[in-house]
């Protein structure tokens, strides 16, 4: 299986859970106390869900579909509008590796290489629009 499929049914197995983002957010806002500063007054419920559509556009972008939605949120996080600090997603990612380790039974330090391939293209565009 190429590493797009891997990710992409992965995904599917983490998505089972609502416990999955909650804990990205946890991992995530633990990793710096400026990245939890940015979260203090965000609708948390409504983040974990547009945080769940943003990481199935980066697996579809690397499968080949349009970029045009990432080019947006590259846009709404770059230094203009929200200012997202681009060493900031070396936290981002380790959060996201971190819990897919914790919530996909089948996980394998293969799997994780194939999520970090997948995910560079969209870390990529989105902290290169900064
Ligand atoms: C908002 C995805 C990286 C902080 C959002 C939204 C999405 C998203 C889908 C909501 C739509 C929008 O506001 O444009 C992503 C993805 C990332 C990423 C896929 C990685 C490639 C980061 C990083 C930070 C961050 C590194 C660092 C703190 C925020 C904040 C909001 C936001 C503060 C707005 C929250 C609010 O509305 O209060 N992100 N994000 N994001 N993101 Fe990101």
């Amino acid at each position: 299986m190429n590493p797009t499929d891997l990710v992409f049914q992965s995904y599917g197995r983490c998505c089972r859970k609502d416990e999955f983002f909650v804990d990205f957010y946890d991992f995530f806002m633990a990793s710096s106390d400026a990245i939890r500063a940015r979260f203090v007054n965000t609708d948390m419920p409504a983040q974990r869900h547009l945080l769940r559509n943003g990481v199935m556009q980066i697996i579809l972008v690397a499968r080949g579909m349009s970029d045009r939605k990432l080019r947006d949120l590259g846009e709404s996080h770059s230094r203009k509008r929200m200012d997202i600090q681009p060493e900031w997603y070396g936290l981002w990612e380790e959060a996201l590796l971190k819990t897919v380790r914790v919530h996909d039974p089948e996980y394998t330090p293969e799997l994780r290489e194939a999520w970090r391939e997948v995910l560079k293209p969209g870390i990529d565009l989105i902290r290169g629009a900064y």
